[in-house]
C-alpha cells in the first residue's frame, strides 16, 4: 500500500487540496479524481498533446507531470478558459471547423492560449512550430492554424490580447521542472522560423 500524499495547488484560479499517490499523473488526478475531464488522455506518453494544461502559465503534457509536482503552483485547464462566453480561440475554432472529433480540441486549445499569451501576433510558422506538439487526426491542421491566427487578430482588435497574468508568468519563466513534448517549444522560448 502506497502512502497518499496531500498537494495543495490552485486549479482555474479556485485553491484546491486533493489527495493522491506519488505515482499518479496530473492527467489521472484531473481527470479521475477532480472531474475535470475536459483534459483528454491520447497517447498517455507525452507525444499527442491531448492532455495539454498550463502549469505556472507553460504548457505541459499532464500526462508527463506528477500530480504531486503541482504542489504550491497554478494549473489552467480547458474548463478554465472560457470566463464570460467563450474564449475568441474557442469562438474561432467553432467558425473555421477547426475540429471533428474534438479529442485534440482542449490541448489544442490550451496550447494556443499558451501561444497568444507568449506571443499575441504569431506568424503563421510560429503558430504551426508552437502547435507541432499537438497531433491531429481528423482537420489536417490548417483550420487550426487559421482559427488560432483570427482568435490573435480579434484580441489585438478588441483590446483582450496579453490581459492574462500567465503570460507574464511565463515570460518571466516561473516554471518548473515539468517534462515537455520534445517537438512544444516552453513558453518562454523563442519561437523562430523553420
Ligand atoms: S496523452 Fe498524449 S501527450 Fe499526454
Ligand atoms: S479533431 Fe479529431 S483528432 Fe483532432
Amino acid at each position: 500500500m502506497s502512502t497518499k500524499v496531500i498537494v495543495e495547488t490552485t486549479i482555474n484560479g479556485v485553491p484546491e487540496t486533493f489527495v493522491c499517490e506519488p505515482r499518479q499523473t496530473l492527467l489521472e488526478v484531473l481527470r479521475e479524481e477532480l472531474g475535470l475531464t475536459g483534459t483528454k488522455e491520447g497517447c498517455g506518453n507525452g507525444n499527442c498533446g491531448a492532455c495539454c494544461v498550463l502549469l505556472d502559465g507553460r504548457p505541459v503534457n499532464s500526462c508527463l507531470v506528477l500530480a504531486v509536482e503541482a504542489q504550491g503552483r497554478e494549473i489552467v485547464t480547458i474548463e478554465g478558459l472560457a470566463a464570460d462566453g467563450l474564449h475568441p480561440l474557442q469562438q474561432a475554432f467553432l467558425e473555421h471547423g477547426a475540429l471533428q472529433c474534438g479529442a485534440c480540441t482542449p490541448g489544442f486549445l490550451v496550447s494556443a492560449k499558451a501561444l497568444l499569451d507568449a506571443h499575441p501576433r504569431p506568424t503563421e510558422q510560429q503558430a504551426r512550430r508552437w502547435l507541432a506538439g499537438n497531433l491531429c487526426r481528423c482537420t489536417g491542421y490548417d483550420k487550426i492554424i487559421r482559427a488560432v491566427l483570427d482568435a490573435a487578430e480579434r484580441m489585438q482588435a478588441d483590446g483582450s490580447a496579453g490581459e492574462a497574468a500567465l503570460a507574464d508568468k511565463a515570460e518571466a519563466g516561473a516554471t518548473g521542472n515539468a517534462p515537455q513534448s520534445s517537438s512544444r517549444p516552453t513558453a518562454g522560448e523563442e519561437v523562430r522560423p523553420a
